[in-house]
């Protein structure tokens, strides 16, 4: 029997990658902000509301040039509850990481327990949309006006989410996305930064081309994180697929919580109304003595019937020896962590496969 992930690339037919391909072999020109770069840049900006976007070869080069575009200097708060990426682009830049509990009802950065961790070596808060689900963004914006902070979101899971009809990726300094190949839109490898304005695009346009600013001058010590000319091919033909898959995506959602919404010891995560999600990702959090199992033992049982959930995020960014204080406890994260599995979601999961995983939750 063939494994059920718990993604599945979104492909897009390859009859209509291949005009793209004849025409990149004719331009002989693969990369160095090329013809679908650009292209793909101003459909990204159209398609998500966004005033500019840089795009980079991963999403962790685009937060790690993100934070290093602002110049900062000192200590950068932000959530355990994450990809251990997001620990890492702070850690890349000299920066030290400061670590906040979550909200035990977003799994987001719990802006309440942000201001207690401010000091004076604070310079900037890095949240996390974890799973695609909006942050507190306007106590954030607060107490970032008020400390005068910069906020860099890592909206890696949040591609085309809006919020009252707004993009979630306008909120901050800049935001970071990711294209990798398990993500809901995707350039197989790939990111964007997003900024407000040309100074910052431009600026960050130079850090991912070494810092040139000219043929011989160099202006800062930037970085090789260029998006190449048949990632951005790939990138341009998905995009017209991608409502579709979201709207496929959001069929699966909708048969999770049909089957799953009212099991004794499970939790869904559920947006609120003026939220549009993208369905990136379908976390349930397990409480073991409601629901009679652990999350390990469902886990277990998933993974010798050949269905592969994820455990995201276990264990916590702050487990890791690298970021661990002895000092320091996420009680809510800590717990989210221990509950969490990712089941499998993708638009072309069927529903022979979605009644299989449904059957041996229940
Ligand atoms: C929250 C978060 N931040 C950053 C990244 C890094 O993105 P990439 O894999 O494109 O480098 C990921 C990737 O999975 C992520 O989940």
């Amino acid at each position: 029997m063939d494994k059920i992930t718990v993604t599945s690339p979104l492909l897009p037919p390859l009859e209509e990658l291949t005009p793209y391909l004849e025409d990149i072999w004719q331009r002989k020109w693969l990369t160095n902000s090329g013809h679908y770069h650009q292209e793909l840049e101003a459909a990204l900006c159209e398609y998500l509301n966004v005033p500019y976007v840089s795009l980079f070869s991963n999403g962790t080069l685009a937060l790690i040039t993100a934070l290093q575009s602002l110049g900062l200097k000192g200590e950068v708060i932000t959530t355990p509850y994450t990809f251990v990426a997001t620990a890492h682009a702070i850690n890349w830049n000299g920066l030290t990481p400061v670590f906040v509990d979550i909200d035990p009802d977003t799994y987001n950065l719990d802006a309440g327990h942000i201001e207690a961790a401010i000091t004076e070596r604070t310079c900037a808060i890095v949240p996390v949309h974890v799973y695609g689900m909006p942050c507190n963004n306007e106590a954030i914006e607060a107490l970032a006006q008020k400390h005068n902070l910069k906020v860099i979101y890592d909206a890696a899971h949040a591609f085309g989410v809006t919020e009252n009809g707004q993009s979630v990726l306008n909120y901050g300094d800049l935001s970071i996305l990711s294209f990798h190949a398990t993500k809901a839109y995707s350039t197989i490898e790939g990111g964007a930064v997003v900024c407000k304005t040309l100074e910052q695009k431009e600026q960050l346009d130079k850090l991912k081309n070494f810092g040139f600013e000219s043929e011989s001058v160099i202006s800062q010590c930037g970085i090789n994180a260029k998006l190449n000319e048949v990632q951005a091919a790939f990138g341009l033909v998905t995009l017209k697929h991608i409502d579709d898959a979201i709207e496929r995506r959001k069929g699966v959602a909708s048969f999770y919580y049909e089957k799953l919404g009212s099991v004794e010891g499970i939790k869904l995560l559920t947006p609120e109304d003026n939220i549009s999600w993208n369905y990136s990702y379908f976390p349930i959090f397990i409480d073991e003595t409601a629901f009679g199992k652990s999350r390990d033992e469902l886990f277990s049982l998933l993974k010798e019937n050949n269905i592969l959930a994820r455990k995201y995020f276990y264990p916590l960014v702050t487990d890791f020896e690298l970021y661990h204080s002895s000092e320091q406890e996420f009680p809510c994260a800590k717990k989210v962590s221990e509950q969490v599995l990712c089941l499998p979601i993708h638009a072309d999961l069927s529903t022979e496969d979605m009644e299989l995983i449904v059957g041996l939750i229940l």
